[in-house]
């Protein structure tokens, strides 16, 4: 099987990839969009990423280096990701060029998610819902514990909840940041009409 045109050899792994195995799809083919789509239909079985995000094609590398690791490689497919003699194509630099777009946005995402940790939140049938910060919320261990703030990021609809540092100030003034009502500015904890 091949995942952007690398071959490997899958005899090991026969009761997945051979007759009546779940993944017999991916043998003998390279059907590298099915990966990260989960489309196993016969339209799904191509190796054109077109279309795909920057973190869709880090999953598929994420493939490849599952099976770099497991199954030993056995040459490149001609055809859209190497040439005749065995060269890259414009293609694969292209998917190379995703790759390192969407390392770039998974390293930003991270670092955000260190500044700005996720609130911890938990909902009542009684008294509503609350967001309210620790010094471990959003899977972060930290020095601080902050204050809960409302975060609306580009593109995605609503709003959720973060704990910012209350001595950042370029945090406290950030435009994609906004206190909730009714609590007041430093509260470390507050109720919500929703989660
Ligand atoms: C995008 C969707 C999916 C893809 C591309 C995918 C792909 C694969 C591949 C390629 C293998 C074989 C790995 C190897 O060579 O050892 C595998 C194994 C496995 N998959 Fe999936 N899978 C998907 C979704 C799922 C889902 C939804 C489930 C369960 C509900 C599942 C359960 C399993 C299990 C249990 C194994 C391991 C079987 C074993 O080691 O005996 N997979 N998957």
């Amino acid at each position: 099987m091949s995942v952007m045109g690398q071959v490997f050899d899958v005899s090991k792994g026969r009761k997945h990839y051979g007759p009546g195995g779940g993944y017999n799809v991916f043998a003998g083919t390279d059907a590298s969009r099915a990966f990260v789509t989960g489309d196993f239909s016969e339209s799904g079985q191509t190796d054109d990423l077109s279309g795909l995000s920057p973190t869709q094609i880090v999953a598929l590398y994420d493939w490849l280096a599952f099976y770099q690791k497991d199954y030993p490689p056995v040459g490149r497919l001609i055809g859209r990701y190497y040439s005749e003699n065995g060269e890259p194509t414009a293609a694969l630099r292209q998917v190379e060029e995703m790759l390192a777009e969407g390392l770039r946005q998974k390293a930003q995402a991270q670092a955000e998610s260190k500044r700005f940790p996720s609130c911890n939140s938990a909902w009542s049938a009684d008294s509503g819902g609350r967001v309210w910060c620790s010094t471990k919320s959003g899977g972060v261990q930290r020095s601080w514990v902050g204050v809960p703030r409302k975060l609306f990021t580009p593109g995605s609809s609503g709003s959720r909840c973060v704990c910012v540092q209350s001595d950042d100030p370029a945090a406290l003034t950030n435009p994609a940041l906004q206190e909730y009502e009714d609590c007041p500015s430093f509260a470390e904890s507050c109720s919500v009409k929703s989660l």
